[in-house]
């Protein structure tokens, strides 16, 4: 049987959400994961230190719970608005407590309607403060215009806001969270430090065929939206080439089977359960098993200037199925649910 071990990977962005299904959803995060960067986009936004000072206490509460020791204090994130000051960049720099800023524009996905409306003309300020304390942002990279096509989002944002950005702050820390196509990898690879990518695993298992096959697929419905295949071949291509501009980030995003089964159904993919077995699993079936590593334990930590994770996990080439729903204290259907995963987890 093949049998791997390697560095305990961490998860660059996920979404906890909060209240009663917070300890199962990180309960989850934490089998996979040593480090986990905190999504803020709560139904009311995590949107200064403080907040997210109380958030991570209720978040290492739900840890102590299930009595998990020796666990890494989740890295915490806050939400930028029209009205982010400098001083709550400076109070969140200094608290030491906040790890980046999280910017939503406008509209763009899930509790993004408190998100940023004109970067340029209301944030300018905050980031130049960014760029001067070294505070990562930490982009949604889609724009959302009714005259945009859902699938060209993310492209218009790199052409419209992106490149000026890095234009405008080039020391700024920034990552293109999610990336899903081709033109974001191309771009992240073209540009200047500091810059890199966060890719997801439904993003690199699947091409938007997915939602529509035999039926409309709710459960495959995530922002960015799946794109067409040769995307999914470019973000495959770049999770690969051991660039440490691409790195793990799964995304998970838990919503009730009942809020994706609906007339409104939301965006989201819940992976954080199976999502190292999932990226082994598709790092395996293009033949770069050796290359898993690097992009899931290694390249985060090296763009974010940290250590690597001295504990280690091991993976057996084993094949199972991963259920069809998953009791949260709401009934989530995971990502891929039914489907066949080749690598499993293992003590
Ligand atoms: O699909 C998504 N779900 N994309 C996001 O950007 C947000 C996330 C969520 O919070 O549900
Ligand atoms: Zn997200």
């Amino acid at each position: 049987m093949q049998k791997i071990t390697i560095t305990k990977p961490d998860d660059w962005h996920v979404h906890l959400r909060d209240d009663f299904i917070l300890e199962g959803v990180v309960k989850d995060s934490l089998k996979n994961f040593s480090r986990i960067l905190v999504m803020p986009n709560l139904v009311n936004p995590i949107k200064n230190t403080q907040d997210a000072i109380n958030y991570k206490t209720r978040i290492i509460n739900a840890i102590k719970k299930l009595k998990i020791h020796n666990y890494f204090e989740p890295l915490m994130s806050i939400y930028l608005t029209d009205n982010t000051s400098e001083k709550d960049i400076e109070l969140a720099f200094r608290s030491g407590v906040i790890f980046g800023v999280k910017l939503y524009p406008f509209r763009s996905t899930t509790n993004s309607f408190d998100g940023v409306t004109d970067l340029f003309g209301k944030c300018s300020l905050v980031l130049y403060k960014m760029e001067e304390l070294g505070i990562p942002l930490l982009i949604h990279g889609e724009v959302f215009n009714k005259t945009v096509d859902i699938f060209d989002r993310e492209l218009i944002f790199i052409e419209n806001i992106a490149i000026p950005l890095k234009e405008k702050f080039p020391k700024l820390k920034i990552v293109l969270e999610h990336i899903s196509t081709k033109d974001a990898v191309e771009y992240v690879k073209s540009a200047k430090d500091p810059i890199a990518a966060t890719i997801t695993p439904q993003h690199l298992f699947y091409n938007r065929n997915i939602i529509f096959n035999h039926g409309l697929n709710p459960h495959f419905y995530c922002l960015p939206i799946l794109k067409r295949e040769k995307h999914r071949l470019a973000l495959i291509e770049a999770a690969t080439i051991n660039n440490t501009k691409f790195f793990i980030g799964t995304d998970s995003a838990p919503h009730s089977k009942e809020n994706k089964e609906n007339e409104s159904g939301c965006a989201g993919c819940y992976s954080a359960c199976y999502a190292v077995e999932m990226y082994a699993t598709i790092f395996d079936r293009v033949g770069c098993i050796d290359k898993l590593e690097q992009f899931i334990s290694f390249n985060g930590p090296n763009f974010y200037g940290l250590p690597y994770n001295s504990t280690k996990i091991n993976l057996i080439k084993q094949s199972h199925i991963i259920p069809k729903k998953l009791n949260r204290n709401i009934e989530i259907v995971p990502l891929g649910a039914g489907e066949l995963l080749d690598w499993k987890l293992v003590e």
